[in-house]
């Protein structure tokens, strides 16, 4: 294991830079008028949830995690930065901070409700929110019986959601994740009984279980789900994912579809910034150097924040392409964070984080506001050190799923540890002695 030697007290407070968290606890009013970052493996870790946040993410979701992954790790708090982990054999399943648990959604991946109740339980300390995966459509998940699969099992889905609202402190949200079914009739069908749960917040991922990421989600649908939902008479928060580019957009959709909040997940992955109204450019001097650094400081695993950094892209004014190219391949080419000194400068990382951390808890309420309200409330921009951007070149437009990409989920799983066919299953951890393997990141993006 690369992390370093840690403490495995009990008390999550215990790091230096950790401080006592000014949010009691989420409601569904804080699943309303925000954007929020999705979950996504890999791509949302540690120092990518932190940034959005820094950045005016409103709530951030962690990576899917399965449920049977997380019960047999053992949480360390790294005395010097206060990172939690949940570490398996080899590795960290699992990281987080203290001052990322006001906002932080934990997302598990279940097709059993009481693996889901033991998965929360393990990691509820340090989280504000247990989401339930229900729209991987990945083989991995599905052939488990998770994701995507629960859409088709409505009862056992709805078991999972009630017995997770049962056993969970009721301070502790409970939300789910769906993708559109078939028609509208069956989507609002299996959306009653969802409601129905208990549960503070639905995201509706507005595509179908066929349908690839690179299809336009299907938006307009989503609004007769929200007047649908509302007239239920239930006070919950339904979030709209796909599509969205970044809070200037939420407002479109927001307005399009009546959702109580946007969701955002390949956009963000490649500018995590774009949460401001005002989202970085020029990625490779204003984001990429604090973020290593940053990543550094937190001994995040090295592969997976140089998987994070090769899926960053913004408009560049300050560097040519083939320039913003070598400074990637320098990243890429890198073994480790000490290869990066001459790129991003020395230091420990430690003033980046300390940044970081006062920006996120200085953070003021801001709140996604549209249609009958004549006025956006928003609190000033946390970083103003961006010109505002300039998206004219289509070339550089940057959040959009990326043509070289064939599908932006995660490779074939939607899982973090899980091969891409059921012939490759690792043995589990307890048989074999180590973790399986992490996916490989997309080979054209980083080269091992
Ligand atoms: C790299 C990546 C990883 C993802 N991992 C997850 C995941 O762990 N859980 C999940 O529910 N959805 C996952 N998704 C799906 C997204 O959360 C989201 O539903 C989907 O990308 C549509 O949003 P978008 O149009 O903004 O990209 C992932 C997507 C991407 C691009």
């Amino acid at each position: 294991m690369s992390r370093r030697e840690m403490s495995t007290s009990p008390n999550p407070e215990s790091g230096r830079a950790a401080k006592r968290p000014r949010v009691e606890h989420l409601t569904s009013e804080s699943f309303k008028n925000g954007v929020f970052l999705a979950p996504m493996v890999r791509s949302g870790a540690l120092p990518t949830r932190l940034m959005a946040l820094k950045h005016g993410a409103t709530l951030v979701w962690g990576p899917e995690v399965v449920d049977k992954a997380i019960l047999h790790a053992e949480r360390a708090v790294d005395p010097l930065t206060g990172v939690v982990s949940y570490n398996g054999k080899s590795r960290a399943i699992f990281t987080t901070h203290q001052v990322e648990k006001p906002y932080l959604i934990y997302q598990i991946g279940s097709a059993s409700p009481e693996l889901a109740v033991q998965a929360a339980k393990t990691v509820v300390q340090d989280v504000s929110g247990i989401d339930l995966n229900c729209g991987c459509p990945k083989p991995f998940s599905t052939h488990a019986g998770m994701g995507a699969a629960l859409l088709s099992k409505p009862d056992l889905l709805c078991d999972i959601l009630t017995a997770l609202r049962r056993e969970l402190p009721p301070e502790v949200t409970v939300s789910a994740k769906i993708r559109l079914l078939p028609t509208q009739a069956e989507t609002k069908k299996l959306v009653e009984r969802i409601v129905r749960t208990g549960v503070s917040a639905l995201t509706v991922h507005c595509r179908t279980r066929n349908m690839r990421p690179r299809e336009a989600a299907l938006i307009e649908r989503l609004r007769e789900i929200v007047d649908f939902v509302q007239g239920l008479g239930v006070d919950i928060a339904v979030i709209e994912n796909g599509d969205c580019q970044g809070w200037e957009d939420a407002k479109r959709i927001k307005k399009l579809t009546g959702a109580s909040s946007v969701m955002v997940a390949t956009a963000a992955e490649s500018n995590p910034t774009c949460f401001s109204s005002t989202p970085l450019m020029d990625l490779e001097t204003t984001l990429i150097p604090s973020y290593l650094r940053m990543s550094k400081y937190l001994d995040n695993y090295w592969a997976l924040t140089k998987f994070c950094v090769s899926q960053f892209k913004a408009p560049r004014t300050e560097r040519s392409k083939s320039e913003a190219h070598e400074y990637k391949t320098k990243i890429i080419a890198a073994k480790g964070y000490d290869d990066l000194t001459e790129l991003v400068g020395g230091g420990s990382g430690e003033a980046d984080f300390a940044e970081v951390v006062s920006a996120i808890q200085s953070r003021r309420p801001r709140r996604l506001i549209v249609e009958d309200s004549p006025t956006e409330l928003e609190a000033p921009e946390l970083d103003t050190s961006a010109s505002s951007a300039d998206y004219s070149s289509e070339e550089d437009l940057p959040l959009s799923t990326p043509p070289d990409r064939p599908n932006p989920e995660p490779p074939t799983l939607c899982a973090p540890l899980g091969p891409s066919t059921i012939s490759r299953m690792p043995l589990p951890a307890l048989i074999t002695g180590s973790d399986a393997i992490t996916p490989s990141p997309t080979p054209k993006a980083v080269t091992p």
